[in-house]
């Protein structure tokens, strides 16, 4: 477990200069719709407090800050500083989330702090994904809501060859070139093909104690938005 979190921390601080860049090529910017449509999902509300988990370069961060008029707060927590610290160059204009290194699996707030939270293709990355999904659950409010977008590998049937040539063979092969590590791009699809289907991780969200869980699968199913409510 030890050996996974210093081996995760270790690529994304290596790739995190060129981790949106990369996101967008890779994803053919489809990733940008697909956290648009997160977000929306999370339903902010005026006065809010957010939690964006494993937040990294601060993409659905920002997307929440962009979305809202009335004031609210988010939080972006992640333990890869250099991810933290590239977004935040990157994003400095308008309304700033504050910025938190810590481990999700430890998460450093008091119990029901947060009015929502958010994981953008981070709880894949967790070397103990259940302890990071009880921790959120802990930190969140009664009635709030859990968004988890990720990958999947529940993927319709046609297209499935291809994606997997493409993300086994193609993936590696670019993120490697423009990122100078092609471990962690290979290391991408292989957390990809490990995550757990839908109805797998539809199981740990029930048994974090969330309710309410239902997905809603985007492009083919190559990625799925999970919900779960707390109380
Ligand atoms: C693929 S990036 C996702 C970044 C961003 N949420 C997005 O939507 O693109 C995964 C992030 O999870 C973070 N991460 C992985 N394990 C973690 C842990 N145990 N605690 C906190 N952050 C973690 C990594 O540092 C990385 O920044």
């Amino acid at each position: 477990m030890e050996n996974k979190k210093k081996f995760v921390k270790e690529k994304f601080a290596s790739i995190a200069e060129k981790y949106d860049f990369l996101n967008t090529l890779l994803s053919f910017g489809i990733d940008r719709r697909w956290r648009r449509k997160a977000v929306e999902n999370l339903c902010v509300q005026p006065g809010g407090n957010y939690l964006d988990f494993c937040a990294g370069t601060l993409p659905l961060s920002v997307a929440i800050l962009k979305n809202v008029r009335d004031p609210i707060k988010v939080v972006s927590y992640d333990f890869c500083r250099e991810m933290l610290v590239c977004g935040r160059q990157k994003h400095s204009k308008g309304n700033q989330p504050e910025l938190i290194v810590g481990d999700g699996e430890k998460i450093s707030f008091k119990d029901n702090s947060y009015d929502g939270a958010i994981v953008g293709f981070g709880i894949r990355n967790l070397a103990n994904m259940d302890k990071g999904l009880s921790e959120v659950f802990r930190v969140l409010k009664s009635g709030s809501k859990l968004i988890v977008l990720d990958f999947s590998n529940k993927i319709n049937p046609i297209i499935k060859p291809f994606y997997q040539f493409y993300l086994e063979k193609v993936m590696p092969l670019m993120g490697g070139i423009i990122s100078g590590d092609r471990g962690a791009y290979r290391y991408l699809a292989d957390s990809i093909e490990s995550f757990p289907k839908p109805e797998g991780f539809k199981k740990k969200l029930l048994k974090a104690g969330f309710n309410h869980v239902y997905c809603i699968p985007l492009t083919f199913g190559i990625a799925y938005i999970h919900v779960g409510t707390k109380g």
